[in-house]
């Protein structure tokens, strides 16, 4: 599916999750591995999946430099809305009224606050009504690229709604890197918890063959001629820009495969 190599399993176990979801038993899946290994790859499968059936698809990812801004993933999430929220939507009616403050970054709000205080309460608590008034309408599907540069304060959220996932049509897809430096690992391990993981396994060395053979057949067939192709310099760079190349050693360290080019 997607021309994606060696996820067929993968894609099954997104594909039931979803299916799961959709039937109202909300899910919560996190998709597991080192660069490059594919994460975003099976979320843009799993969101085209979501959307052609007919699943509402909210998409935000964690950012190295953002990762100190408080619901800064929350409001990738919930952009599409913004305008709409700004008026009278009823989106934000009852106790999803808590929520505005994070969302339209009005009326004061502090979002430096800490954890425990009673302000980031009431925003979980009106954010996940708000998901709640979103799902009124259809199911919905939240994917969150780069988790272990997620802010705190969104996964705090996200550990809120998973612990109430139980009977609605949500399903809830992170992707992130173990072990990967973060003040916000241990949020990431509160969710793991619950959740269902998916470790992706590296590409087998057939795989990894029919992607340089894709490779260079696609250079091959550019219009202006690409200049000389010198095998183990071709095969190193493809390793460095993609990682799943890297079948041996560690992803930060390409190791060089006695390849050979037809
Ligand atoms: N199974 C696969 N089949 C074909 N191409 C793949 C597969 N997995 C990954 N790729 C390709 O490898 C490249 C790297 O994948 P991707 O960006 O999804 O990795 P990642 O795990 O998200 O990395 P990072 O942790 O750095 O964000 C992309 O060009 C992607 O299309
Ligand atoms: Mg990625």
């Amino acid at each position: 599916m997607a021309g994606l190599l060696e996820r067929d399993r993968e894609i099954a176990t997104v594909e039931a999750a979803l299916t799961q979801a959709h039937s109202g038993a909300g899910q919560c899946l996190i998709i597991e591995g080192p660069a490059g290994i594919g994460k975003t790859a099976l979320l843009e499968v799993v969101k085209t999946m979501a959307e052609d059936e007919g699943v509402r698809a909210l998409t935000a990812s964690g950012g190295e430099l953002e990762v100190d801004f408080p619901f800064g993933v929350v409001r990738q999430l919930f952009a599409p809305f913004l305008t709409e929220m700004a008026g009278q939507s009823p989106l934000l009616e009852g106790p999803a009224s808590m929520a505005r403050p994070v969302l339209l970054m009005a009326d004061g709000a502090d979002l430096s606050r800490p954890a425990g205080e009673g302000g980031l309460f009431e925003s979980l608590y009106g954010l996940y009504w708000l998901t709640l008034n979103l799902a009124q309408s259809g199911p919905l599907l939240l994917t969150i690229d780069d988790g272990h540069w997620c802010d705190g304060a969104s996964l705090r959220y996200l550990i809120y709604l998973q612990r109430r996932l139980a009977g609605m049509p949500i399903a809830v897809v992170l992707a992130t890197r173990p072990g990967e430096p973060s003040a916000n690992v241990r949020l990431v391990d509160q969710l793991r918890v619950q959740a269902k993981s998916l470790h992706l396994e590296r590409l087998s060395v057939s795989a990894v063959g029919a992607m340089l053979r894709g490779a260079f057949s696609e250079a091959r067939t550019r219009s202006s001629p690409p200049p000389p192709i010198r095998p183990r310099v071709a095969i190193h760079s493809l390793c460095a820009s993609w990682p799943p190349l890297c079948l041996t050693g560690s992803c930060g360290r390409p190791a060089m495969q006695p390849l050979r080019c037809r």
